[in-house]
């Protein structure tokens, strides 16, 4: 809110936009029919489809995982479709970079009703990439370090999703289809489908849910209901699972086509073991469930072009992969051997990374001619478990307990081999990426993981999750990498794998195109 009541932005925007500082009134719930009918060709007449995200992160403003690289790069690639006009709404945490909000156009405010709560909510706004974001900006709930994981959360996102369907008239965009993602994002497809279903402009909108990651629902005491959420008893079906509040459940009842980021995922989560509880949900509304697997921002990730690396190469030549793993070695104090593979994990250390498989065989795997290169942050017990590690094996581990998207290149380019045994993986975007930069990668068979990686093509896996048939799938890797010629043809069909928005794009097209039938 610092920036919304500055004088200096509220004059900049008003010089740009004037007519848009004025807070209009939130549409009446009546309308003549004619007004409808002004509505629906608005809506319906144009060449490009209106879409909007609705979701709590995203590239390049603020991202804590694959959610945001995923509504950046996928909004960006379908706006260059050129038959779509996207939009994309998110919270204006006070962590987005500066050199960002800076630039941002305030647009104006409005006060947002919630239950008892009436709240300010700034408007900002920035295109890029033929895309056009909204910040949602409410100092109270979003000038807070980080993103997630305080008392309100539920609160703070109700407050979100309310304030994206009250920004509609003032923005005079109403989408056909309004994309929601993930649980923090349930309550506008849920709000759409109850509280503002009978407002003529909203009645077109269609509502789309994509599950990144099953196992964050959003569960609250059913208390809550009407007090917090200002959901309408009659509406408490919808949202009541195993007697609490479960938003997530509540978009799926309320949405017409709900997806997950991989096909095998869909599949998946119809079963207990990956399904968080929810596997009867799913279950039930499995008619209007789909699963398109994510892609990578190509360009953004291209060992030609990538200025974090040491060295550029591409997948026809790939000599400078050994300049970047020389100063790899270098970097993190490891003996520079150039036959020494080395076996890398940039990952949450959380237990569904399947860290429990690592733990248990690692020692052993350890005594072999390897290295191994561990980035990242998470459980306590797994980060004491590495650092330990590292100390007691000095030439042969490193375990670098930090977020550092610089050293995840470096590492994605130096290393050899990439390692994901996750026990769940909605899709799983570093497996991807380590393809493009030719590090091969040792999956298990699960969700995005099973539908990106095939053995013999571009990588090595395993089904069960079993501590050593992973170790047996590695130390086969390891073998192969020393017949020099094969595991050049094997990086040379890696790197070439299309992980490109290109086509997951058009799954998305069709779905939209689907759903506006
Ligand atoms: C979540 C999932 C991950 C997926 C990402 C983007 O972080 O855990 O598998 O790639 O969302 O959809």
């Amino acid at each position: 809110m610092a920036e919304a009541k500055s004088t200096k932005t509220k004059k900049a925007a008003t010089a740009t936009k004037s007519t848009k500082t004025s807070v209009k009134p939130a549409a009446p719930r009546k309308k003549s029919t004619a007004t409808t009918k002004a509505v629906e060709a608005i809506n319906h007449n144009q060449d490009k489809k209106k879409i909007l995200f609705v979701a709590s992160e995203s590239t390049p403003f603020i991202a804590t995982g694959g959610l945001a690289e995923v509504i950046g790069s996928l909004s960006k690639s379908l706006a260059a479709t050129g038959k779509f006009d996207v939009r994309v709404v998110i919270p204006l945490y006070s962590d987005i970079k500066k050199e960002y909000r800076d630039k941002f156009n305030y647009l104006g405010n409005l006060y947002v009703h919630l239950a008892w709560r009436n709240q300010y909510c700034g408007i900002f706004e920035y295109v890029q990439d033929g895309v056009t974001f909204y910040f949602i900006d409410n100092e109270f709930y979003f000038k807070r370090p980080g993103c997630y994981g305080y008392f309100d959360d539920g609160e703070r996102f109700a407050f979100f999703s309310r304030s994206v369907l009250e920004i509609l008239p003032f923005l005079n965009f109403y989408p056909d289809v309004m994309h929601c993602h993930d649980w923090q994002a349930a309550l506008a497809a849920i709000y759409l489908k109850t509280n503002y279903c009978f407002r003529p402009e909203y009645q077109f909108i269609r509502a789309l849910f994509t599950i990144h990651n099953i196992e964050y629902q959003g569960w609250y005491s059913l208390d809550l209901l009407g007090d917090l959420f200002d959901i309408y008893g009659t509406y408490q079906h919808l949202v009541e699972y195993k007697n609490s509040i479960n938003l997530m459940k509540g978009a799926i009842e309320c949405c017409e086509k709900f997806s997950t980021v991989s096909p095998k995922y869909a599949d998946e989560i119809k079963n207990p073991y990956y399904a968080h509880g929810l596997d009867p949900i799913i279950k039930k509304n499995e008619f209007k469930l789909c699963g398109i697997l994510n892609g990578i921002d190509a360009d953004g990730y291209n060992p030609i072009k990538d200025t974090h690396l040491y060295a550029n190469y591409s997948a026809e030549d790939f000599s400078n992969k050994a300049v970047c793993k020389m100063n790899l070695q270098q970097q993190l104090g490891l003996p520079q051997k150039p036959d020494t593979p080395i076996i890398s994990m940039v990952t949450r250390l959380v237990s569904h990374k399947g860290l429990d498989l690592v733990t248990a065989v690692i020692e052993e795997f350890l005594q072999d001619d390897i290295q191994v290169v561990i980035l990242g942050t998470g459980d306590a017990h797994y980060e004491g478990f590495f650092t330990d590690l590292a100390r007691r094996y000095p030439d042969k581990l490193s375990a670098n307990i930090v977020f550092n998207g610089d050293l995840s290149r470096k590492i994605y380019s130096g290393s050899d081999i990439f390692l994901m045994p996750s026990k769940s993986e909605p899709c799983g975007l570093s497996q991807m990426i380590a393809c493009r930069y030719g590090t091969i990668p040792v999956v298990r068979e699960t969700g995005g993981l099973y539908d990106s990686i095939k053995p013999q093509q571009n990588g090595y896996t395993f089904t069960n999750y079993n501590a050593h048939d992973m170790l047996y799938v590695l130390r086969q890797a390891v073998s192969d990498y020393k017949n020099k010629e094969e595991w050049a043809k094997l990086m040379y069909r890696t790197a070439r794998s299309d992980f490109s928005w290109n086509r997951s794009a058009l799954d998305y097209e069709s779905l939209y195109l689907d759903m506006l039938k």
